[in-house]
């Protein structure tokens, strides 16, 4: 069943920004509805009025960040204790690239697609000869053979791509991977409140995603999944209070927490974890199949008007609520500052000299009209 309009005046009104500007840029961070907003700030206000270091209060603040934990892993198909959390996905991600036993000649298999979240970390492995291999997006499926040896460690891109929103086949890279003996990482920053997700059968070891995008949590709200079958082969490289027991002696023993915890420490916001479950508890009333057909018709709309467009080349649109587009004799960030100044918020794609719209569910087919009309007129 479609979002009525009914349902989509509702959540308009819930996210103040919209009458501002016409927001397409979900992609980057989404905003969060009044409730998600007011649920992570009625617990940061409790806090500070109760007692920030007060024992007790702290009991409270930690059981809510243990229901954001069931929340997410209830969402994503797993056991809350398969779950960190994290402050952004690019920690998640750091915790498996740095976290491997990588031996000089390892290598690594990403996409020319990648976010910076990935990029710089696997080349950051360069440093421990380690072999970095850019698979070209298009191939990921039947060409990756080409980019899998003896040598092959771990595969790691985006479940969703940033650049385009096209979706990874995972399907049949799962199976080449785990083919290889390598294992999957994938990057869900795109994919997590865009697709209903279930992360088993996705068949990947590790899972690193973002609940501040599409799932318009409050930003640093964030973690990874670690897949029973590959928690042994990661090494948590940060630890400290919370990831684990220690005895007190020069002998003593450190027990790490067991599952994922181990990858958490140290204080944090402790008032997220509300925030959280509003997040989930918004984007589950209206469903996560309804969200994701919204958003590929919003962006597969935008993307046949944009082709439309003479000089402007479709790169993406259709497949989740991300359509890209570039305008010949126009760089990305060219055209949205053009856009900007027209209250249209967009971000631009360098690496394809594009620009990149975010079609949320709460954004309008009339908002999808602007949006094509405005690059028309550029
Ligand atoms: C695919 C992808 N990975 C990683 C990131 C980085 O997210 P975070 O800031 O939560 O680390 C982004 C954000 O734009 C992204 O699109």
């Amino acid at each position: 069943m479609e979002i009525s309009p009914a349902e989509l005046a509702r959540v308009r009104a819930d996210i103040p920004v919209l009458a501002r500007c016409l927001f397409l840029n979900t992609g980057t961070l989404g905003p969060s509805p009044r409730p998600v907003t007011e649920a992570f700030l009625r617990a940061y206000t409790a806090w500070q009025d109760e007692g920030p270091g007060d024992p007790a209060h702290y009991q409270g603040r930690r059981a809510a960040i243990e229901t954001a934990r069931a929340d997410l892993a209830s969402l994503l198909g797993v056991a809350p204790d398969e779950v960190a959390l994290t402050t952004n996905v690019t920690e998640a991600l750091n915790c498996v690239l740095a976290g491997l036993p990588w031996r000089a000649g390892d290598e690594v298999v990403i996409s020319d697609e990648e976010h910076p979240a990935i990029f710089v970390p696997a080349l950051h492995l360069r440093r421990l000869g380690v072999r970095v291999r850019i698979c070209p997006w298009e191939r990921w499926g039947d060409g990756l053979s080409g980019y899998i040896g003896p040598r092959t460690r771990l595969l790691c891109a985006s479940h969703v791509s940033s650049m385009t929103g096209r979706i990874l086949p995972v399907a049949a890279v799962a199976e080449a991977a785990h083919r290889a003996g390598a294992l999957l990482c994938l990057d869900g920053a795109q994919a997590v409140g865009q697709l209903a997700i279930d992360v088993p059968a996705l068949g990947c070891d590790f899972y690193a995603f973002n609940a501040h995008k599409w799932l318009l949590a409050p930003v640093g709200s964030a973690g990874l999944v670690v897949r029973p079958q590959a928690s042994d082969a990661l090494t948590p490289v940060w630890v400290g209070a919370g990831s684990g027991e220690v005895a007190y002696a020069e002998d003593g023993e450190l027990a790490l927490a067991p599952g994922a915890r181990r990858f958490e420490f140290a204080t944090r916001n402790w008032a997220i974890g509300d925030g959280i479950s509003a997040a989930v508890a918004y984007a589950r009333a209206i469903g996560l199949e309804r969200i994701a057909a919204r958003q590929r018709a919003l962006s597969g709309a935008l993307a046949a008007r944009l082709a439309d467009i003479p000089g402007a080349s479709v790169l993406g649109g259709g497949e989740t609520g991300i359509a890209t587009a570039a305008l010949r004799g126009h760089d990305g960030p060219e055209v949205q500052a053009a856009l900007a100044a027209q209250g249209i918020i967009t971000r631009p794609v360098r690496e394809r000299g594009a620009v990149r719209f975010s079609c949320a569910y709460f954004n309008t087919e009339d908002e999808i009209a602007r949006a094509a009309a405005a690059m028309a007129a550029i």
